[in-house]
């Protein structure tokens, strides 16, 4: 059975007090709409229409730049949650099979839950997702017996028995994709909101003879944000999330409550990383490799047996081979370090490929920004770089080559050379001495006088 999405992004989240849409403030450095977005891609869908209106075309750019294939639809005034719906109509005119509708702000389904809504679709015309809620303020109630659900009733025009109820709607709905329209065609606005609820759909399929049913999920998964103050309670969770999956699938964490991930940090069984470290987004560190404490990473890959840090950073395109070194204060980025190489200590090395093991030495740096453009620096197989050189870039360093501590590198060294490039050093026999003895003279006359 062929799946569409549809995720509803186009409220203004005025309780967030912030020019920023609500859907695209980050939750472990990724904005919600894409946690929807990805938790969604598990039902491997045919077509995913993203519903914009507040922000929109800022929403539009993080959805293209996550996948150009998603569609956006713009829905101009927010008049309720089948209104918005109903803007992907014509997106999704004579496609196939069922829909599921996900909120944009509601970061937390798990890919199990989706799935069990769908193999629920073989019992029911509707499916939704519901949870018993510990505190169910202002959630839609869902009136059902066992799994059948009746309908839904939205806190604003529910009875006191009504409001009695603790099963709540999560908002996530799952029906075939031309019952929804349909019976989305039939809802009206007459209710204590004046808007269109999609949650209407439920007493309209029963009207007509349909089934609808409930699905059951953790309270925690259908968490929404709606302030600041939820959205630091949902990163906490994240990151609790987070850290308990890397511990389950046999990452050492030194101290996991210091490490701080990204939606999409994956970890290699039997990584270890130590205390204070933050992934950014685009981490991938695989099985066996290191992250020593206080470290940064974003946007790289670390391979296996790789150490990094204490006190790294790796910044986006920074390629690790197996067993490389990166030290303490060290900078990494746009650069291919190939195998068994090692930068160990306060380097920068940007838009860089480093041959297989190379060896960097302390405070070398790729001087690759002219003030205009970037330019890249290539070092060969091998190749000895003393500490202190600058590599001004576009520059080339061959295999086996050896450069002498101190130099400023700005012409290609072939392979196996030796370069120099620096202030030739020269010596005073007894001068030092002589030097010192002239100026504590001096003090000492200074202290009588
Ligand atoms: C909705 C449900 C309620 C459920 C709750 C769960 C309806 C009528 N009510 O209520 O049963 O318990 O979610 O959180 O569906 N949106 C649009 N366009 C609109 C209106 C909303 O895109 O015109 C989007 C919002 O940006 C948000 C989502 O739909 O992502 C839900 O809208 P919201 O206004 O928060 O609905 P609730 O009143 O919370
Ligand atoms: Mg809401």
């Amino acid at each position: 059975m062929s799946v569409s999405l549809i995720i509803l992004a186009a409220g203004q989240g005025s309780r967030m007090q912030s020019d920023l849409p609500k859907v695209l403030h980050p939750l472990g450095a990724t904005p919600l709409v894409l946690h929807a977005l990805r938790a969604g891609r598990v039902l491997d869908p045919e077509h995913v229409i993203v519903v914009v209106g507040h922000g929109g075309a800022a929403v539009a750019k993080v959805i293209a730049a996550e996948d150009d294939r998603v569609q956006i639809v713009t829905q101009t005034e927010q008049l309720g949650t089948a209104h918005a719906v109903e803007q992907a109509r014509a997106a999704l005119d004579g496609v196939g099979g069922d829909v599921v509708v996900l909120y944009g702000d509601t970061p937390f389904i798990r890919a199990e839950t989706l799935q069990a809504m769908q193999a629920a679709r073989a019992v029911h015309d509707v499916v939704v997702l519901g949870f018993e809620a510990a505190d169910p303020g202002r959630y839609g109630r869902l009136v059902a017996q066992g799994d059948a659900l009746e309908r839904i009733v939205e806190f604003k025009d529910a009875t006191a028995a009504e409001r009695a109820i603790s099963l709540c709607n999560s908002g996530v709905i799952c029906a075939d994709r031309a019952t929804l329209f349909d019976l989305i065609a039939a809802v009206g606005n007459d209710n204590a909101a004046g808007e269109y609820y999609l949650t209407d759909i439920v007493a309209l399929a029963r009207e007509r003879g349909l089934s609808a049913g409930v699905v059951r999920c953790d309270e925690a998964e259908t968490l929404g944000i709606n302030t600041r103050t939820e959205l630091a309670e949902a990163e906490t969770r994240f990151q609790a999330r987070m850290r308990a999956e890397a511990l389950e699938n046999g990452v050492t964490l030194s101290a996991p409550e210091t490490v701080y991930f990204a939606q999409d940090t994956y970890l290699g069984r039997d990584a270890v990383v130590e205390q204070f470290v933050v992934f950014g987004p685009g981490v991938t560190v695989e099985s066996g490799a290191t992250v020593r404490a206080f470290s940064h990473l974003e946007g790289c890959h670390v391979s296996r047996g790789a150490v990094v840090g204490p006190y790294a950073r790796l910044r986006p395109g920074a390629e690790l081979a197996e067993d490389v070194r990166i030290g303490n204060f060290v900078e990494v980025k746009n650069a291919q370090i190939d195998e068994g190489a090692k930068v160990n200590h306060l380097s920068y090395v940007g838009d860089a490929t480093i041959g297989p093991r190379a060896n960097l030495g302390a405070g070398t740096v790729t001087c690759n920004y002219d003030g205009v453009f970037k330019h890249r620096t290539e070092i060969g197989e091998g190749a000895f770089i003393g500490s202190s050189t600058m590599l001004v870039a576009p520059v080339r360093v061959g295999a086996q080559a050896l450069i002498g501590s101190g130099s400023v590198i700005t012409s290609d060294v072939p392979d196996e050379a030796l370069a120099l490039g620096r202030g030739r050093q020269e010596t005073k026999p007894g001068l030092g001495k002589r030097l010192m003895d002239r100026l504590r003279a001096a003090k000492a006359a200074q202290a009588k006088g």
